[in-house]
C-alpha cells in the first residue's frame, strides 16, 4: 500500500471509530479490541473518560490493556463481567455476511473469547478490507507447540477435504517464531476463495493441537465501515 492510500485508510479507521463511540453509554461494559482501528476507538474513548464518561473495559491484548492503561480508562476482566454491553474491535477482512477473518495482529483467541461475550459487537473498518468471499488474507491458526507438526499435517488434511491446498506458513517477527499473548504459535494459510467458512472455522478448530482460527462467523453484529463519502453500517439479520 503506497504512503498516501495508508494515510487515507487509518483516516477512515478513525471515522469508524468515532461512529462506533456514539454507541458508548455511561455503566457500559465494554470490549476493547486490537490493532490500529481498534487503537482509535480506545483514543477516542480515554478522551470521554477524562470528560467523566464512566465504563470499564475488557482488553484483548496486552497491548490493548497497556495502552487503556495509559488513558486512563478502568479495566476489568471476564471473571468479573463475563456479560458485556458492547465489543468493539477492527478485522482483517468482512464480508456481506458480516464473516471475519481476524488475527492479523496475532490477538484472534481473545478477541473471539472477548467479543463471543458481548450482546453486540461492532467492527470498524476502512474500505479497504470489504470482501466478496472471504480468504484474500491468510488465515491465522492458533496452535499450541506440543506436536505442532503434526497439527500442522492435521490442518493441511483439512484443507484437503474442502479442495484447498493453501500455502502455509508459521509467523515469524522480528526474526523470532511469533507467539501470541497466550504462549501459543500461528500458522497462516494464505487460502485465496473460502468457500465453506461456516464449516472452515468447525472442522479447523476441531484438530487438536488447534487453540482457534481467525475465521468469526456469527460474532459480529454491524460493521462501521468508513469510506472516502463517508461511514457506513451494515447490520447483521
Ligand atoms: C488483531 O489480532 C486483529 O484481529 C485485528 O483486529 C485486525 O488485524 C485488524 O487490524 P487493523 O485494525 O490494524 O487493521
Amino acid at each position: 500500500m503506497s504512503v498516501d492510500k495508508a494515510a487515507k485508510a487509518d483516516e477512515q479507521k478513525k471515522q469508524a471509530a468515532l461512529q462506533a463511540l456514539t454507541l458508548v453509554k455511561p455503566g457500559m461494559n465494554l470490549g476493547l479490541g486490537t490493532g490500529s482501528t481498534a487503537n482509535h476507538f480506545i483514543r477516542a474513548l480515554g478522551a470521554k473518560v477524562k470528560e467523566g464518561l464512566e465504563v470499564k473495559g475488557v482488553p484483548t491484548s496486552r497491548a490493548t490493556a497497556e495502552l487503556a492503561k495509559e488513558l486512563g480508562i478502568p479495566l476489568t476482566t471476564l471473571g468479573d463481567h463475563p456479560f458485556l454491553d458492547l465489543c468493539v474491535d477492527g478485522a482483517d477482512e468482512f464480508d456481506d455476511q458480516l464473516r471475519l477473518i481476524k488475527g492479523g495482529g496475532g490477538a484472534l483467541l481473545i478477541e473471539k473469547i472477548v467479543a463471543t461475550s458481548a450482546k453486540e459487537v461492532v467492527i470498524i473498518t476502512d474500505e479497504t478490507k470489504r470482501v466478496k468471499t472471504l480468504g484474500q488474507f491468510p488465515l491465522p491458526i492458533e496452535v499450541v507447540n506440543m506436536g505442532m507438526k503434526a497439527t500442522a499435517w492435521k490442518i493441511e488434511r483439512a484443507f484437503r477435504m474442502f479442495g484447498m491446498n493453501p500455502k502455509m506458513a508459521l509467523r515469524v517477527k522480528d526474526g523470532q517464531l511469533f507467539r501470541t499473548d497466550m504462549g501459543n504459535a500461528i500458522i497462516d494459510a494464505a487460502c485465496g476463495e473460502i468457500k465453506d467458512a461456516d464449516r472452515l472455522e468447525f472442522v479447523l478448530n476441531n484438530i487438536p493441537g488447534v487453540v482457534n482460527n481467525g475465521l468469526f462467523i456469527n460474532v459480529a453484529t454491524r460493521v462501521i465501515m468508513a469510506t472516502a463519502k463517508g461511514t457506513q453500517e451494515i447490520k447483521g439479520k
